[in-house]
């Protein structure tokens, strides 16, 4: 590949590990191309960003997703042989389930239920010296997530079952003892769950039919297989898990908001579409997935690089949605930029690209919105709060990431 850009450093996973959400645009940029070869992790990769990159990687044709997620990834965050690893009809058919589950008869009920449950903590709060939003967003959406998906979760249990969802998540990136609590949250979340789907299959534990616990509990493959019972709970929490991952969108809306104040009064009005906006370029302009990664089904060519079967592409999500190209300004946040713009299925990419129907795109996205545009709106319109000195810094090396200090608020005040 004598036309594409190669980074000729030997191996640059410690360069990955270096440089963090913007390891793949900082290339991009030096080279300006939006194609590169590297080695990582002992292999050799194309890079890619922006949006042409994007429509080609989401090309069923062209990349599978098997063999791509490195096994101690899908020992902590997605689980072994879920939906992320599979292809084809295989991936197809499990995939309506997912959206089954994410209509939008369900993202409003969400929505409802974790506005409720928001405004049910928040009475405690009033009494606190401080609370730390973080740490209240994942119990409200496990609370939420549990019970909506009938799975039965007792009051004691709330905090290490979201501590755990949230380890698998905040494993991503990490080595060493962080990957290690990953891996037993999974074993612990896995264990739990998996006894609860077996529970649904002997009838000893009856729940609504339209629940996602009976849906995955009851589901058939396109062979008409039901999933074993372990294989079910992998993709029951392949729905939990995520929601309660919104957790860190919503702490990233908090800081937004007192970074930006002069929004505040524009969404006192509660208008929908201001609403929408705010949270749209919340989901631009932080960062959470990093980049996505595939193989090479078969040989072939694009802007003069040859890719060749079963070499590993990584599609720069961070950087897709920070790309100049795409966004004036793009490190400026500015919801405004939402306003009349039409948004194309591979240029605003945060939790994926394309279709979620034919492909891997995530099929939570109305859900996530629905969720944030709910949580955003109890900060601005249901509740007062000051918020005292901390680090709220964020580290665009550590991947995921998160305000240092989960967002401290202090002196909360119910308006309702
Ligand atoms: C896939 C991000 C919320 C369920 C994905 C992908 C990304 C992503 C980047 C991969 C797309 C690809 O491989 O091409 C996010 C972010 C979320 C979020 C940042 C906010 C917290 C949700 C929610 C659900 C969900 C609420 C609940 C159903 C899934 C599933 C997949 C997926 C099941 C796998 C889809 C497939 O392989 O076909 N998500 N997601 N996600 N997401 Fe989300």
């Amino acid at each position: 590949n004598e036309q594409v850009p190669e980074d000729k450093t030997l191996d640059n996973t410690v360069a990955l590990m270096r440089e963090g959400y913007l390891f793949i645009r900082n290339r991009i940029e030096e080279y300006q191309s939006d194609i590169f070869e590297t080695h990582v992790l002992g292999q050799k990769v194309i890079c890619m960003g922006g949006s042409e990159a994007a429509k080609l990687f989401y090309d069923t044709d062209k990349f599978q997703r098997q063999g791509a997620v490195l096994k101690r990834i899908q020992k902590t965050l997605f689980g072994v042989n879920a939906i992320q690893t599979t292809d084809g009809r295989v991936h197809h058919h499990r995939k309506q389930v997912f959206l089954s589950l994410m209509t939008p008869f369900h993202q409003k009920r969400l929505a409802e239920l974790v506005m409720n449950q928001w405004i049910e903590s928040s009475k405690k709060w009033v009494n606190l010296d401080k609370i730390v939003l973080f740490e209240e967003a994942k119990k409200t959406l496990c609370r939420v997530a549990c019970h909506w998906a009938g799975v039965k979760l007792h009051e004691s249990e709330v905090k290490e079952r979201a501590d755990d969802f949230i380890s698998m998540v905040y494993a991503l990136g990490a080595v060493g003892p962080q990957h290690w609590k990953g891996r037993m949250a999974r074993n612990r979340a896995e264990n739990w769950i998996q006894s609860m789907i077996e529970d649904v299959r002997k009838g000893t534990e009856k729940v609504e039919e339209d629940s996602a616990l009976y849906t995955m509990a009851t589901y058939q493959d396109e062979e008409g297989n039901k999933f074993d019972p372990h294989m079910a709970a992998i993709e029951l929490i392949n729905v939990i898990r995520p929601i309660v991952a919104i957790s860190t969108f919503i702490t990233f809306t908090a800081l937004a908001l007192k970074d930006h104040p002069e929004y505040k009064e524009i969404l006192k009005s509660g208008n929908p579409q201001d609403l929408d906006m705010f949270i749209q370029e919340v989901r631009r302009y932080y960062p959470f997935a990093p980049f996505l990664g595939a193989k090479v089904k078969k040989d072939f060519i694009w802007k003069d690089c040859a890719f060749k079967e079963g070499m590993l592409v990584f599609l720069d999500i961070y950087g897709t949605n920070h790309d100049p190209r795409l966004w004036d300004n793009p490190n400026e946040f500015h919801p405004e930029r939402f306003k009349d713009r039409n948004v194309g299925p591979f240029d605003f990419i945060p939790q994926g690209g394309g279709d979620p129907s034919t492909g891997h795109r995530c099929p939570g996205e109305g859900t996530t919105i629905e969720v944030m545009k709910a949580s955003l709106d109890f900060l601005v319109n249901k509740i007062e709060f000051d918020i005292p000195a901390q680090d709220l810094s964020f580290s665009l090396v550590k991947i995921p990431t998160l305000p240092e200090s989960g967002f401290v608020m202090q002196n909360i005040s119910l308006k309702v």
